[in-house]
């Protein structure tokens, strides 16, 4: 087999890199490790940027997004009970979209199915070839055959665990890393959401974040410890944990049900530079990792694959390579600023150091943030996303 570029995993990075090379006329194939029921069963975050959803636009996939999504024009932080609103659209103009990230990878994948650009799922052993040379390749195995693929650039799109960042040379590689002692336990539930926007919460007891996925169905996340046990958080416990950390009119509006999904994810700050090694780029998880505090994840794969394909369109129509030579700078350049806002909100509002000094710390900053508009402006412009 033979094509342009070949794409590794079929996460939302992978695919929106898919639609958007394809829909210029540059050739891909996709190779994902797991089936596509597999990788829509995952529940992720669900908080799009202004600058991500003209992306899915441009993609063509973004109608069941403007349909179902909910536009948010602020959010609400609660710190120690007391309830704050930074409102987005005075302060920048912009607003989010709530949409979750399992129904963007689902409008990928139909996208990507309507046009008939091939994806091989289930595909294991990928192993990626001949990176520094001008004739890279990939092989896997699917349906217990030996597959190669001959192509012009790899996109290494497989996240975090992925096989592509682990192809690069180690010498030729730095990781940047900090690991948070905490963790988010959440759960998904349909009953209507305690408010109309997203509730940040800073409280003695603990971080927890209100969010939902439409009027009729929320997801809420405690902050919990690594060591913890899923089975060890029946619904009871949760809720029963979550309700003294609100304000006073949350306590009271919070319907409470029973969990269709709940599960426990680690919070980490990760990035490895550089992202290109020879024709292997690397976009999205497999790059770098964002605590989930700001939902920055899904965006930063976003902002990833416009400058990567930008990069290969210049490529192939213009004859010319400095897109693709300067993508690693420009994708860290907006990387590192994700990485900082997400720490932020992360060392912010969590219950993570018992030393007295940092909890009032915590307080000063969160004072600062609703007192001072440029604080607060701030604040406002990273979590609608800077812009490319
Ligand atoms: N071979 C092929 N595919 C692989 C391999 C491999 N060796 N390893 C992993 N994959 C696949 C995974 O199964 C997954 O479907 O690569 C895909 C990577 O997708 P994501 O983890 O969703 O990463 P990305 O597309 O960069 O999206 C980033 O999604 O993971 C969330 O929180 C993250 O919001 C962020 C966004
Ligand atoms: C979510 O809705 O899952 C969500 C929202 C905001 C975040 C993280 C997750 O910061």
């Amino acid at each position: 087999m033979r094509t342009q570029v070949a794409i590794i995993g079929a996460g939302p990075a992978g695919l929106l890199l898919g639609q958007l090379l394809h829909k210029h006329g540059i050739d891909n194939i996709i190779l994902e490790r797991q089936t596509a029921d597999y990788v829509l069963s995952r529940v992720r975050a669900g908080v799009i940027e202004q600058v991500t959803m003209g992306l899915l636009d441009e993609a063509g996939v973004g109608a069941r997004m403007h349909k179902d999504g909910l536009v948010h024009d602020g959010v609400q932080i609660c710190v120690d009970g007391v309830r704050h609103r930074i409102s987005f659209k005075e302060l920048t103009g912009k607003a989010v979209m709530v949409y979750g990230q399992t129904e963007i990878t689902k409008d990928l994948m139909d996208g990507r199915a309507a046009v008939g650009a091939p994806t091989v799922y289930a595909a294991d052993d990928v192993a990626l070839h001949d990176i520094f040379s001008g004739a890279p390749r990939v092989t896997y195995r699917g349906d217990s055959k030996s597959h190669e693929i001959d192509c012009d650039f790899i996109a290494g799109c497989d996240g975090f665990h992925g096989i592509s960042r682990k192809s690069a040379p180690p010498r030729a590689i730095t990781a940047h890393e900090r690991i948070y002692p905490l963790g988010w336990l959440g759960i998904l539930s349909d009953t209507p959401p305690v408010s109309e926007e997203l509730i940040y919460v800073r409280h003695d007891r603990g971080f927890a974040l209100c969010s939902m996925r439409s009027p009729t169905r929320s997801r809420y996340y405690i902050q919990c410890s690594l060591a913890d046990d899923i089975d060890s958080w029946p619904d009871e416990r949760f809720w029963e944990a979550l309700r003294p950390r609100l304000d006073e009119e949350g306590r009271e509006r919070l319907v409470t049900g029973p969990s269709i999904e709940k599960s426990i994810a680690p919070l980490r700050s990760f990035v490895a530079e550089p992202m290109r090694f020879g024709r292997l780029f690397l976009a999205g998880d497999a790059a770098h990792i964002v605590p989930p505090t700001g939902a920055k994840g899904l965006n930063l794969a976003a902002s990833d694959v416009r400058y990567l394909s930008q990069a290969f369109i210049e490529h192939y129509a213009d004859k010319s390579d400095s897109g693709l030579d300067h993508y690693s700078d420009r994708a860290l350049a907006r990387v590192w600023k994700a990485e900082r806002f997400s720490w932020w909100m992360t060392t912010t509002l969590h219950r993570i150091s018992e030393n007295p000094f940092d909890l009032k710390l915590q307080v000063a900053e969160l004072d600062y943030l609703f007192r001072s508009t440029a604080a607060a402006t701030a604040f406002a412009e990273n979590y609608v996303g800077l812009p490319y």
